[in-house]
């Protein structure tokens, strides 16, 4: 797909790899970037600046998901590409909180589950459309002092295969982009934990917004900004318990995260 002319929405477009997306794809001349974001005033800030609509919508709520949609397919008259971007990290295993699983299941999971029973009924009825899941590494591999981020982050991927398979001789298409460190807020917040081996190899998020427009040039179902995970994929394809061995020798070597990391 190429952006040129096209109506794309964006959730978590007020900050971090979303902000990025918005940006580049005003740049690649879309006809309306709309940007969605549970912070209005972050919204706001991005559409005013590349002349989008901000559309504050907290994409946990599926009602927001639905009107967000009908709203800009009222205004431009259609979705060409919808963007499920947004997504929370929480640090912790089994004995972090019901809430965190539970908010990290509805934004990181739901969110898209929302967001494709919203669009997909006209874009099945166009014979078109293009979803973008912002997934993450750790939905392939997984992440280092987050099971709630890996286990969620896992199940993204699955509904993004499983509507690739289900939908795509209906024209519908499917992109996850698996990154591993951005420099976002996400990784720099304490919270998170994720490491301080994601911060050596992090790309600025301007640079995932590059390898997305590649990626939707190409209509690949992975796009991934740091190459080395489709190594580390195959790897774990190929001898698991060896791959497992690794990861835990990179948590024994990995240091929690702190605020002043930035
Ligand atoms: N930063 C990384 O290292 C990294 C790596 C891999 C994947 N990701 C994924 O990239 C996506 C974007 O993260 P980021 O790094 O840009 O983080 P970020 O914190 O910079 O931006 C996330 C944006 O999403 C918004 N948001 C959060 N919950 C929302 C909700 N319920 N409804 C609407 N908006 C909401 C926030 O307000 C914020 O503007 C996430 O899905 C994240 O899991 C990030």
């Amino acid at each position: 797909m190429q952006i040129r002319d096209k109506v794309v929405v964006v959730t978590g477009g007020g900050n971090g790899i979303g902000r990025a997306l918005c940006r580049r794809f005003a740049a690649e001349g879309a006809r309306a970037v709309v940007v969605a974001d549970r912070k209005s005033a972050d919204a706001e800030a991005v559409a005013k600046e590349i002349s989008g609509i901000a559309l504050p919508t907290d994409v946990a709520e599926e009602a927001a998901v639905k009107q967000l949609v009908q709203r800009v397919i009222q205004q431009h008259g259609a979705i060409d590409l919808f963007c499920s971007n947004a997504g929370l990290g929480v640090a912790g295993g089994s004995e972090a909180s019901d809430s965190d699983w539970q908010r990290s299941w509805e934004v990181n999971v739901m969110a898209h589950v929302y967001a494709a029973r919203a669009v997909l009924p006209a874009m099945l009825a166009r014979g078109e459309g293009y979803l973008l899941q912002t997934v993450s590494a750790a939905g392939l591999l997984t992440q280092i002092g987050s099971a709630p981020y890996s286990v969620t982050k896992h199940a993204a991927l699955g509904f993004a295969e499983w509507i690739a398979i289900t939908h795509g001789d209906q024209g519908i298409k499917v992109s996850a982009l698996c990154p591993m460190g951005v420099r976002t807020n996400m990784l720099f917040e304490a919270q998170f934990a994720g490491g301080a081996f994601l911060l050596e190899t992090a790309v600025e998020p301007e640079r995932v917004a590059d390898d997305v427009i590649k990626g939707l040039a190409e209509e690949r179902f992975l796009i991934l900004p740091h190459s080395e995970v489709a190594e580390f994929f195959r790897r774990k394809a190929n001898d698991y318990d060896r791959w497992i061995k690794g990861m835990r020798k990179l948590q024994a070597s990995t240091q929690v995260l702190q605020p002043s990391g930035r």
